[in-house]
Parts: C-alpha cells; sequence; structure tokens
C-alpha cells in the first residue's frame, strides 16, 4: 500500500484528527451529494464500506444491513464505539483478506480508499468487490483527482496528500478494465470548502 507515513502523516491515522481535518475542510456538501446520490439506500440493503476510516457517513445512511472494513485498528476500534450500533465492524486488509466480507451486496463503497492503493491492488479490490454485488447492486468510489488546468490549491492539496496514487479520471476508470459492467466515471468540484476535485466511479449489476 502506498501512503506517505512520516509523522506529519501519521496524525490521518487517528480518529480525531482524520475527524478534525474532514470537518476543517467541509464534509456537508460532500455528505449529502453522496448520501443523496451514489450511496442513497433502501431500507435493508447490505452494504459494504470499504476503507471505512471512522465511519462518519454511517448516520446518515438509514436503516440498512451495514458491514464497515479497514486495516487501522485504531479507526476500526472508534467506529466500532460510536456505531457499534447501527452494524458491524472488521479490522482487515479489503485487498488481501476478501473472504471476510463475502456478499452479495446492494452497495459496496469506498470512499477515498483507490488513491492509497496501487495500480496492482485497486484493480485486484476492485474485480473481487465488483463480483460481490448483487443484482441491481452498485460499486462506488470516490477520490480525489489531477483534472487539467487545476487551480493550485487543489493541486498542491493533491501533492500533499497521504495517497501516493491520486490519478487522472481516465486513470480511475482503467482501473476497471477487467469488469465487464457499466461503469460511470465523472469529475465534481465543490465538494469541500477550499478548491478540489473528485471523481466519482459508480459501477452497475443489471437486476
Ligand atoms: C482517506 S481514508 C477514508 C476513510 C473513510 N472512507 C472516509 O471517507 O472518511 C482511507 C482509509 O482507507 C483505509 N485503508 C487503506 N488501505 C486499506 C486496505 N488495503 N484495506 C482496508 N482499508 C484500507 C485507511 O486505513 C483509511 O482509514
Amino acid at each position: 500500500m502506498s501512503q506517505k507515513i512520516t509523522s506529519l502523516y501519521k496524525l490521518v491515522t487517528i480518529p480525531f484528527m482524520y475527524e478534525l481535518i474532514q470537518r476543517t475542510l467541509g464534509q456537508k456538501k460532500t455528505r449529502h451529494y453522496l448520501c443523496n446520490g451514489p450511496l442513497k439506500t433502501n431500507t435493508g440493503d447490505r452494504v459494504l464500506d470499504v476503507g471505512c476510516g471512522p465511519a462518519t457517513l454511517r448516520p446518515f445512511l438509514g436503516d440498512i444491513c451495514y458491514k464497515g472494513m479497514d486495516l487501522n485498528p485504531s479507526h476500526i476500534e472508534h467506529a466500532t464505539k460510536d456505531f457499534g450500533h447501527l452494524g458491524t465492524f472488521i479490522c482487515s486488509n479489503a485487498v488481501t483478506d476478501t473472504v471476510n466480507a463475502p456478499g452479495p451486496y446492494d452497495l459496496i463503497y469506498c470512499i477515498g480508499l483507490l488513491h492509497h492503493l496501487d495500480d496492482d491492488e485497486a484493480r485486484t479490490l476492485i474485480n473481487s468487490l465488483s463480483a460481490r454485488l448483487a443484482d441491481g447492486g452498485r460499486l462506488v468510489t470516490y477520490d480525489p483527482v489531477y483534472v487539467e488546468k487545476q487551480n493550485f490549491i487543489a493541486k498542491w492539496l493533491n501533492d500533499l496528500d497521504s495517497g501516493q496514487n491520486i490519478r487522472t479520471a481516465q486513470g480511475y476508470a482503467n482501473l476497471f478494465d477487467d469488469v465487464e459492467l457499466p461503469l460511470d466515471t465523472h469529475v465534481l468540484s465543490g465538494m469541500l470548502n477550499v478548491p478540489y476535485n473528485h471523481c466519482c466511479n459508480i459501477v452497475s449489476q443489471p437486476k
């Protein structure tokens, strides 16, 4: 896994610091977009949150059958304390320990995960998660992205990111080459309080 692990970057592995940074950058628009769009659920949906971190979106996803997975034990401990009544949490490497959450799922999402994985890891993960979609299910990924003529603040924040694999939208789309399901890739601006761009990928399993 490609991550900068200097003392500065270690801060984001501490749940309190991670949430503070998220709050400062602004989460409301992102949350509104995701929870009312790509992550919109129906009651009883089976949902897998991969690289869940402290699972801050969980309370906004309604009455679902939720499972969160992350390889950082501190995040899993924190998420279990806050949201253990809303689902189950597994401390696991989603790329290598796939047996822990076999599925099928109506929704699988990876928010801010792909840019922490190199191409081989990301492709392995995407192929394995796509195979766990129920009929009518979808896989959603959401990550920072490099775009042409990008605002210098957005580019600077990307350059500073602890994830070493921020890609262009085409770079993210290429990771789905082996998945024989419809893919929608789009770039978003203005989801944070600072100039920033995100890339959202949605794979849909037909009903
Ligand atoms: C940028 S954070 C995003 C957290 C959360 N999804 C959110 O939106 O707040 C990326 C998360 O992915 C986790 N992660 C990175 N590689 C992973 C892997 N191979 N398996 C499971 N989790 C992973 C990290 O521990 C971290 O919590």
